[in-house]
């Protein structure tokens, strides 16, 4: 699928090389190009004029042609001898030049959706003038109008022309021809918006300073020391830019059930998307077990059933295209959905059923998986007990629990087993193992769990909740290692909640009270506490 998109070429992140290799068309505000062929004045192709290339040829040093005289700061009241003229025609079925859409669904002129360059695109296409305004590059002319946000997509349109290789910026007639100048002029709109953003900046970096990732993550988590300094550094690099930023980062997290896959992947959206639910987008690979469930994933081609839905994926990474992307139970994904993953990882970019390309280089993919949890679970209980035996528990890391020899040898056969394919397993950056929980672990979750309920009590119902660590060894008594922290969150549901609960609904405590939770026979019970006075 997606070799039948190649027309389509996003613009950010675009070097003018790659541009020219795969430009194909206009490329309107939402950043993806068309295929135009032979759209220029009079039927002649675009960039014709003196200095351009003859149709068909690259220009030596890709960029805004012709690289005339100087680039003009406002706009000229004709175009410049070396541009093409004004008015133009152009248009399918024109002769000498027909335009070419062969990728239904493209991106509109201006707005969300696509019209095909025929006539009425063309009758739009002459409201703007054409310009070699660009001063520098493609890149660094598209980078300002990302700078420009939306209000560009009235204003603006970048052409390529395939036959002469060669790229044009149209402007509205009136709009500012000077990319720099219109940047300011936008930003003097929209006063404030700069400076409050930049002060935002400032101030959750220092926030972040003060309180390391790391940290963060390790409030919310139990144990998966490991896991938590792998993610984070890779995280860090990425936020201070020390990372590729060619391929989106990348990981796996094994281990067994409810041991805190999703939780990491959750926390790690939190951290750097703060409250934009766009940021975070979860998918269950169990719902994409069959081929025809990639079109759900993608969207479908035009045509099918479906298009107009969008698919799972795309459509939320469109909203947000450095969400942190989470896939669980990748292992019950069919292949084809795996190849379509492959080249998302590999290009850091994803086209839809409609054609449309989503650049995802931002993003961060979290896969989940089962797979090898008996092998992890198990050497970790070995190596600890080892580990224990020498005294050292207390400074155990997760790369001496797994080692990597251990990893190459005992669990990599499975994933290549399952997965079949060593360059999708390639594209991952860290494949961390989450542990089973040690004794003191499961403790402090089920203190964490009680805890939880007990400020539940005092906010609801000003009441307030104590107890002694043999409620928390009875509650982990119930741990199941095949529901892992699950277990702990049903146990004190069960004994402790649903007690308050019945004895709040029978009156027998209330407003102010303190109860005090013990183990009485083998269940949890509840004594009142002296009244608060
Ligand atoms: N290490 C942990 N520390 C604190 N809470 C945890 C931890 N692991 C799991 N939990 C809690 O247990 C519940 C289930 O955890 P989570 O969804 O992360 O499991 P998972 O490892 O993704 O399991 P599955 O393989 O079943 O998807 C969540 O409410 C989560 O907050
Ligand atoms: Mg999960």
């Amino acid at each position: 699928f997606f070799s039948t998109t190649c027309n389509m070429i996003p613009v950010k992140n675009l070097t003018e090389a790659q541009a020219l290799d795969a430009a194909d068309g206009v490329i309107d505000g939402k950043f993806y190009g068309q295929a135009i062929q032979g759209l220029g004045p009079n039927g002649q192709p675009l960039g014709q004029g003196p200095g351009s290339q003859a149709p068909g040829s690259k220009p030596a040093a890709p960029g805004w042609t012709p690289p005339s005289s100087s680039a003009p700061t406002s706009v000229p009241p004709s175009a410049p001898p070396s541009a093409p003229p004004k008015t133009f025609s152009a248009g399918a079925g024109a002769g000498g030049g027909g335009v070419v859409n062969d990728a239904p669904g493209l991106p509109q002129w201006s707005g969300s959706n696509v019209r095909p360059l025929e006539a009425s695109m063309v009758s739009e296409l002459r409201k703007f003038n054409i310009t070699e305004a660009a001063q520098s590059s493609v890149t660094n002319a598209v980078k300002l109008l990302n700078d420009l946000g939306e209000a560009w997509q009235n204003d603006y349109a970048i052409i390529f022309s395939k036959q002469s290789h060669t790229w044009w910026m149209l402007a509205r007639e009136g709009a500012v021809l000077d990319l720099n100048s219109a940047v300011e002029a936008h930003k003097k709109i929209t006063p404030g918006s700069a400076k409050s953003n930049a002060t935002k900046d400032k101030k959750s970096k220092e926030e972040r300073k003060k309180f390391p990732l790391e940290k963060r993550l390790c409030q919310g988590i139990v144990g998966q020391r490991g896991a938590i300094a792998s993610t984070s550094q890779q995280i860090r690099r990425k936020e201070n830019g020390w990372h590729s930023t060619d391929h989106p980062l990348v990981f796996l997290f094994l281990g067994s059930s409810g041991i805190g896959k999703t939780e990491l992947a959750k926390q790690i959206a939190k951290y750097v998307h703060e409250d934009d639910k766009d940021g975070f987008i979860r998918l269950d690979m169990s719902e994409y077990q069959s081929q025809h469930e990639v079109s759900k994933f993608i969207g479908a081609p035009p045509g099918y059933q479906g298009y107009d839905d969008g698919g799972q994926l795309t459509k939320k990474l469109k909203r947000c295209p450095g969400a942190v992307v989470l896939f669980d139970e990748v292992e019950k994904a069919h292949p084809d959905i795996l190849t379509c993953l492959l080249a998302t990882f590999d290009e850091g970019r994803l086209t839809d059923g409609k054609g449309e390309t989503i650049e995802c280089c931002d993003a961060t993919f979290v896969m989940t998986s089962n797979l090898a949890q008996k092998e992890i679970a198990d050497e970790a209980v070995r190596v600890r007990a080892k580990l224990s035996k020498a005294g050292q528990t207390e400074t155990e890391t997760a790369r001496e629990i797994i080692s990597p020899e251990y990893a190459q040898k005992v669990i990599m056969p499975i994933l290549k087993g399952h997965f079949k394919r060593d360059e999708f397993l390639g594209r991952i950056n860290e494949i961390l193992f989450f542990l089973p929980f040690t004794e003191e672990q499961k403790m402090h979750l089920a203190n964490r769990e009680i805890d939880k309920w007990s400020k539940i009590a005092k906010k609801r119902h000003n009441m307030e909740i104590q107890w002694s660590t043999d409620v928390e060894e009875f509650v982990v008594k119930a741990y199941d290692p095949r529901f892992g922290v699950r277990s702990i969150q049903h146990e004190v549901g069960r004994q402790v909640v649903s007690r308050l609960a019945a004895a709040h609904e029978e009156d027998k405590i209330g407003e102010g009270d303190t109860i005090i939770l013990g183990i009485r026979e083998n269940e949890v019970v509840l004594r009142m506490g002296a009244k608060k006075s």
